[in-house]
């Protein structure tokens, strides 16, 4: 399946979202063909190398002109400033021209990382994301959001930088273990609830096959969340107003996440958010009780929610969110569902509100 993104506010850039399976034979053609590139360097993490090494070099590297190959440690810690002034030399070292190309393979740190290098090295040069995890398909390889993390925070150092192109092969899930599986599912749901009421109905009918890993089922979602954020992206590309629904879930997902020492992995964070949020949607948005009855079903079929939140005082939580990137005027906002599908943004919750929902 191929997508087409149009960011017509920004200089009328555009790129391709081409989904499919056991296909990196194409993307070698498509970048010797089309982005046509003096140099491309490869970027990936151990993980992902070690599983896929064959694979890179019979299909990627071995019949190519011009690769080079980088690979950092896996794990959020190589989203660092330390990592990043390393891969700073690294590249130079390969002497790259404008027309060099970035091509980053892996999760979403690999691909944050790689976009901020390629928004900064000869001050931009372009980058192609190919993400091998759920959350890197459906959220981090779309919408040139990048970055790295500080000593204060996550994120905090980052630009807007659009791919080139974002290539999905959907046979690396395969290998992604259960974790991290359901981790990406997570995001599916916070993206059908933001933007697809149909996708959310297939969601909720077919609980078991996303819980086996059925692939049509799990592709099927993936290209739908894909439709979401792409759709939003192309409307407020640089997240001025209508791309803040995409952080539905994550005011408190990312406050229990940062409590928890970033012990809890992301999707999970913001599973508990969802629940959270969807209350607050509830009590100030005029949010279904139907509706959120059938999250809370969801969220708990698909063991998604470990109450972490329980853990941690409401007053800590306040605390982290106080430092939200969202805030307005040092009041709290939130993305709140209205209905399924249909999320509203900048809505100011009072801290009892939000405490009543944190402790329901
Ligand atoms: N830029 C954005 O818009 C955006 C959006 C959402 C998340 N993010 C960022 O993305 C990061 C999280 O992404 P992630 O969950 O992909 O983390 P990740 O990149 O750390 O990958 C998770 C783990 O899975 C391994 N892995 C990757 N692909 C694999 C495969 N096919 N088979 C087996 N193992 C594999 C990795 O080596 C790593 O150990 C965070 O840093 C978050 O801030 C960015």
């Amino acid at each position: 399946m191929e997508f087409q993104l149009s960011l017509k506010s920004l200089k009328n850039i555009s790129y391709s979202i081409i989904t499919g399976e056991n296909h990196l034979g194409k993307l070698r053609d498509l970048i010797n063909n089309k982005l046509n590139p003096d140099k491309s360097i490869i970027i990936t993490d151990e993980n992902v190398y070690n599983l896929y090494k064959n694979k890179f070099h019979d299909q990627l590297i071995k019949s190519s002109k011009n690769f080079e190959l980088i690979i950092i440690p896996s794990g959020e810690k190589s989203k660092s400033q330390k990592v990043r002034d390393e891969l700073e030399n690294q590249i130079i070292d390969y002497k790259p021209s404008r027309n060099t190309l970035i091509v980053a393979i892996g999760g979403g740190v690999v691909g944050d990382i790689s976009g901020f290098l390629a928004s900064i090295i000869l001050r931009g040069i372009r980058y192609v994301q190919v993400p091998t995890t759920i959350i890197a398909q459906v959220d981090s390889s779309i919408g040139g959001k990048t970055g790295i993390n500080t000593r204060h925070s996550k994120n905090l150092i980052g630009t807007f930088h659009q791919p080139s192109l974002v290539f999905i092969d959907f046979n690396f899930l395969n290998t992604l273990p259960e974790e991290e599986y359901m981790n990406g599912v997570a995001e599916i749901l916070k993206s059908l609830l933001i933007g697809s009421p149909d996708g959310f109905d297939f969601l909720e009918s077919n609980l078991n096959s996303i819980v086996a890993r059925k692939d049509n089922v799990i592709k099927k979602l993936i290209e739908e969340s894909i439709r979401v954020k792409a759709k939003i992206v192309e409307k407020d590309p640089e997240e001025k107003n209508l791309r803040k629904i995409l952080n539905f879930g994550h005011t408190v997902g990312h406050a229990i996440e940062s409590l928890s020492g970033y012990k809890l992995k992301h999707g999970f964070a913001v599973a508990e958010g969802i629940i959270v949020e969807s209350y607050i949607s509830h009590i100030q948005n005029k949010f279904n009780e139907v509706d959120l009855f059938r999250i809370q079903y969801i969220v708990d079929k698909l063991k998604l929610d470990k109450q972490y939140r329980k853990k941690y005082k409401f007053e800590k939580a306040l605390e982290k969110m106080s430092y939200d990137k969202k805030r307005i005027n040092d009041q709290i906002t939130f993305s709140l569902l209205r209905k399924i599908g249909k999320c509203d943004y900048n809505k100011i919750v009072a801290p009892e509100i939000i405490e009543l929902a944190y402790n329901h």
